[in-house]
């Protein structure tokens, strides 16, 4: 396998395409690996030249930074390694300010995140999840203030509304703050939402999207079956779960699963492989974060990007993975259109003007410039 490398966002930060993710570093949440199996996985991860790692101060109790910081330290990687670590979750439980994105809360996190993580500062800071009070003009300056005093030297957000992303991007500008480089979302063949609202928005705006839960929780390796009640894996333990990020079992997921089975048979790949594939390539993806919690899984996500998927066998895939536009989306295709522009073929501008934007499912070209 060959590692590269995109620029994050419009920024000059160079990460690898596939980012190593660490929330399975620990076992405090029932579904980790141990230190010995999580320091392979990284040891692994390094070796086939990755250098984008992604935590958060509370995955696994804290554990997840402190592990990731002792193994940077101890193979003397800071300089290579770039970290991006978050905030929003609550840490004391009663305390208010102890949790959210408030300026109050973003100043304790970040010392504690630099402490367990053993360095002096966090490549990308990122707001974990909206609070849903806080404005964006708040978070926006006390991350340049963080950026300022050296203790961070890019920001992002993960898992906000796209109207505040936008508005966080305009406060960026034209207060001078430091820009939004990054934005993480859920996104692979069973989760393809963002890509009304946030990859137009990243793509024009200079946000690199990294990609969480590209294998919907393990579910697109092909080892959930509709009818098995097993231990396969993560998912298992949330079969009767109210939480969105894991209810994964349903007909359309299962019919995406069956698809892609054929599809990875055809090409002689793992179905993990062809997922994985299929996401990084996708517009505007800048870097897939791979989960694993044994090395033989993240051996066989790093081999995703060897080969490439034709456009027939990703026609099938975005076929059977399709969901109907939202509205306005529905509203913008080409009955409109002919509406819009009386009836004459206007065509797209020249390719090179703007990068590509999904309408209906499909990218196409157009231009602010
Ligand atoms: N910003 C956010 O809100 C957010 C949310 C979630 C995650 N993240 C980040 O994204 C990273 C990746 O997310 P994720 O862990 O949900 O990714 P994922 O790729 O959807 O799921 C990874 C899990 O799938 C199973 N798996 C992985 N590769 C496999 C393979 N080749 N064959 C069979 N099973 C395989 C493993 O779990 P089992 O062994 O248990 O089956 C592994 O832990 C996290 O580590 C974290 O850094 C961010």
């Amino acid at each position: 396998m060959s590692m590269s490398y995109y620029t994050l966002g419009n920024s000059g930060l160079r990460v690898s395409r596939q980012a190593l993710g660490t929330m399975t570093f620990g076992t405090e949440w029932g579904w980790g690996a141990d230190r010995d199996t999580a320091r392979a996985i990284f040891d692994a991860y390094i070796e086939a030249g990755g250098n984008f790692f992604d935590t958060a101060d509370l995955y696994t109790g804290g554990t997840s930074e402190t592990w990731l910081g002792e193994f940077v330290a101890e193979r003397g990687l800071r300089d290579k390694a770039v970290i991006a670590t978050k905030f929003t979750f609550n840490s004391d439980p009663g305390n208010p300010n102890a949790g959210g994105n408030g300026r109050k809360n973003i100043m304790r996190a970040v010392d504690a995140s630099l402490k367990r993580l053993g360095t002096d500062y966090i490549d990308l800071y990122l707001l974990h999840v909206w609070d849903r009070i806080t404005p964006a003009e708040e978070v926006l300056r006390t991350l340049d203030d963080l950026v300022r005093a050296g203790k961070v030297r890019h920001v992002g957000l993960s898992d906000v509304p796209a109207w505040y992303a936008s508005r966080a991007q305009a406060v960026a500008e034209l207060r001078g703050y430091e820009p939004v480089s990054a934005l993480q979302l859920e996104y692979s063949l069973a989760e393809r939402t963002i890509e009304h609202e946030y990859v137009p928005f990243a793509t024009h705006h200079g946000a690199g999207i990294m990609v969480w839960s590209p294998l919907a929780s393990g579910l697109l390796s092909g080892k959930y079956r509709p009818t098995q009640d097993g231990n396969a894996g993560r998912l298992d333990g949330f079969r009767n779960t109210t939480h969105p990020g894991f209810q994964k079992f349903n007909d359309h997921n299962w019919a995406i699963v069956a698809e892609l089975e054929k599809v990875a048979a055809e090409l002689g790949r793992s179905m993990a492989q062809v997922a994985l594939n299929w996401v990084a390539t996708q517009p505007g993806i800048a870097s897939v974060i791979l989960g694993a919690t044994k090395l033989a899984q993240l051996q066989d996500n790093l081999g995703a990007l060897d080969f490439s998927l034709s456009a027939e066998l990703r026609e099938r895939l975005e076929k059977v993975s399709a969901s109907p536009a939202p509205f306005p989306h529905s509203y913008f295709g080409s009955d409109i259109q002919v509406r819009v522009t009386g009836g004459a073929v206007t065509g797209d501008k020249p390719s090179g003007y703007s990068p590509p934007v999904m309408i209906e499912g499909k990218a196409v070209s157009i231009s602010s410039n």
